[in-house]
């Protein structure tokens, strides 16, 4: 049987030696990562769910993809040698008890067929919330791609950064992965794994937040927030080709740069109908004044505090 990849290529063919691989959950990054290990030659044999319809459908849906079994926690082979968990943060140490039940009631805790390897993708927990399979016998890991992964987007894997910590079984596994999937691994301290994932957090989930502010802004000044997106776009693509080819400080324009006290005052004024834009205006003009090249540093900060 030909195996069909999601993006209509030819799966490669599976590597002797890959671990074949169970995922449990079926959301956003479930659906890529499936999908990305299929096409990179990696056997998925189950897409674990939850005992819910609809969580049962959508595993169906994701399994049929790449000829896996849609299974639960209770009736789940695992037969793979590797199980992933792709769930919340505040749901996988419970699924991994589950998945440890499950193993001890195969007879397969601590036999050389089967599960050997668990990762959960977690950026902020550490490995500690796959005790309960530890405990069972399976070296555990967790491991971090520094990406943003939605319905409808199917981002390169190509030089992605992937954070990665957890029993030295586990992690030299997980790096081999990463290595086929084409992203760089790297290792993080279980310790620092929260400011870690802060920083993530910065860097796309919360950039959004910033985006719909910007989009209060211009309203403001009379336009949708349809409009915003398609005017700021061009600027927005600059600032980042400038951030990456100049760095932050030689990317820095505007009337903080120029030292305009003035422009500073007129801008507060202008979105004062619009509080939450306004307070992030203040923030962000702050930071500048820390961390970027200024002129005129206490007209600004002045034009700053009266507000
Ligand atoms: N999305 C990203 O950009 C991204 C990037 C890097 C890392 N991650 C990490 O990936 C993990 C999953 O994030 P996500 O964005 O893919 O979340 P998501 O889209 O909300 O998907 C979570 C999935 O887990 C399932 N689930 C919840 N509890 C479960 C349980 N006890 N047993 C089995 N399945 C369960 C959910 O199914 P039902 O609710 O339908 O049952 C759903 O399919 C998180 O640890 C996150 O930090 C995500």
């Amino acid at each position: 049987m030909s195996r069909k990849s999601k993006t209509g290529e030819k799966p490669r063919k599976a590597a002797e030696g890959n671990p074949t691989i169970a995922i449990v959950g079926a959301g956003r990054l479930a659906t890529f990562l499936t999908a990305a290990l299929h096409d990179a030659g990696f056997t998925i044999t189950e897409i674990v769910s939850r005992d819910l319809p609809r969580s049962r459908r959508r595993a169906l849906a994701l399994a049929n993809k790449v000829g896996a079994r849609a299974v639960t926690a209770k009736s789940a082979a695992l037969d793979a040698t590797l199980l992933w968990f792709c769930v919340p943060d505040r749901e996988i140490h419970r699924a991994a008890s589950a998945m440890a039940d499950r193993l001890v009631a195969l007879n397969l805790a601590r036999q050389k067929a089967g599960v050997h390897i668990a990762l959960h993708s977690s950026g902020a927990l550490s490995s500690r919330e796959l005790a309960p399979l530890r405990t069972a016998g399976v070296a555990a890991a967790s491991v971090h791609p520094m990406m943003t992964f939605v319905a409808g987007a199917h981002p390169s894997l190509e030089a992605v950064p992937f954070a990665i910590e957890g029993d030295a079984a586990a992690t030299s596994v997980a790096r081999q992965i990463v290595r086929v999937l084409g992203g760089n691994s790297f290792s993080l301290l279980a310790s620092r794994k929260a400011a870690y994932h802060a920083w993530s957090t910065l860097t796309s989930p919360l950039l959004l937040a910033f985006l719909i502010t910007v989009e209060d802004a211009a309203r403001a000044a009379g336009f949708t927030p349809h409009d915003a997106r398609r005017k700021s776009l061009p600027i927005l693509r600059q600032t980042l080709a400038n951030y990456e080819r100049l760095g932050s400080a030689r990317s820095f324009s505007g009337p903080l740069v120029r030292g305009d006290a003035e422009t500073i005052a007129q801008h507060l004024v202008a979105l004062k109908q619009y509080p939450q834009a306004r307070e992030l205006y203040v923030v962000l003009a702050r930071a500048a004044l820390r961390g970027l090249p200024v002129k005129n540093r206490n007209g600004l900060t002045r034009a700053l505090r009266a507000r």
